[in-house]
């Protein structure tokens, strides 16, 4: 034998030296659930030990999440059915949870970089993340709510505006609507490969949010296709998005790593709510170990080629790790 490829994997010590993927609290972009109300913290029937948290106990977790090291949360807001409109008007409220949310964790954590989701379907009645008209989601009469939303969310504090959507240009919409208004510094985090999937369940479930007819086909991406993920990409990045991100991750590794071989921005991937289920729901029946589901589907996330990774596990893995 010239060499056994047992040598390097024979300590902890020596794993350790030659291991290529190491995750870091910086590394994590925290989805937070946001409702109404005062001392909420409600499980979300299907992603056990995740809540949706009223502000004051949202400004505790931003607290919490600080202190082990997180830089970044990712906000969605719960809205109440009555507040639901055709035209989304609530998503326009100046002094809508949205705007509360950034405000509430900038009082208490000014330095943590806020993320907002700009989409709208948390406030439309048919669950669409854009305007609907004869069951067609509209894509250009959407573009300007969501750059006013983006404006909106900037002005209360939001360091980036987290577009959801799907809806074609709104990238440049967006950016454009900033600019003028002076947000110079705002940044843009673009779900570019979004693909239409079965694991945004649960998510759907927290903010009571699950499309009223048909699906979300239309506008967001075949899980067959491979090549629109890199147009989607080169298009958002043409548009000036400064962070590009790929949905879901785990199912999606080969397209993480796609994109980050053509992207000259940092490439984020979103662990979604399915994955944290199916997690979970093993774990609860004892099939799996927790602990090392978490930490391996994270690692895998990252040696893909993600920069950062939003995921409802950050916390668990950090503490897991003590
Ligand atoms: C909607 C939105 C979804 C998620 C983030 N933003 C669901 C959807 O597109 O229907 C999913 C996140 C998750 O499942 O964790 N704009």
């Amino acid at each position: 034998m010239t060499r056994r490829n047992r040598t390097l994997r024979q300590s902890p010590a020596l794993r350790e030296m030659v291991a290529e993927t190491i995750l870091t609290a910086s590394d994590f972009i925290v989805p937070l659930f946001v409702t109404e109300g005062t001392g909420i913290k409600e499980e979300i029937s299907s992603m056990p030990g995740y809540y949706r948290f009223s502000l004051d106990n949202l400004k505790k977790e931003a607290n919490e999440l600080w202190a082990l090291g997180i830089k970044s949360v990712l906000l969605f807001v719960k809205v109440p059915d009555n507040l639901k409109d055709d035209a989304c008007s609530e998503a326009l409220n100046k002094d809508g949870l949205m705007m509360r949310s950034i405000k509430a964790i900038k009082e208490v954590q000014p330095d943590m970089c806020v993320m907002t989701d700009v989409a709208l379907d948390p406030f439309s009645p048919y669950g669409h993340d854009g305007l609907v008209k004869n069951f067609e989601i509209l894509n250009d009469e959407t573009l300007k709510v969501l750059a006013e939303m983006g404006v909106l969310h900037a002005d209360a504090g939001a360091d980036f505006v987290a577009p959801s959507d799907m809806m074609d240009h709104r990238v440049r919409v967006i950016r454009a609507a900033l600019e003028q208004s002076g947000f110079t510094k705002t940044g843009i985090l673009a779900y570019s490969a979004k693909y239409a999937s079965c694991f945004y369940g649960p998510f759907r479930d927290a903010l009571d949010s699950a499309p009223g007819f048909g699906d979300k086909k239309t506008y967001q991406m075949d899980p067959r296709n491979r090549t629109e993920a890199i147009k989607e990409t080169l298009d958002d990045i043409d548009e000036g998005a400064d962070i590009v991100m790929v949905k879901p991750a785990g199912a999606y590794l080969d397209i993480i790593r796609d994109v980050k071989n053509i992207a000259n921005v940092p490439v984020a991937a979103y662990q979604v709510s399915g994955e944290y289920a199916m997690i979970k729901a093993a774990a609860q029946r004892g099939w799996l170990n927790e602990n090392a589901a978490i930490a391996e589907s994270l690692t895998a996330i990252k040696r893909a080629g993600a920069d950062l990774i939003a995921t409802y596990f950050a916390k668990e893995y950090l503490k897991g790790r003590e």
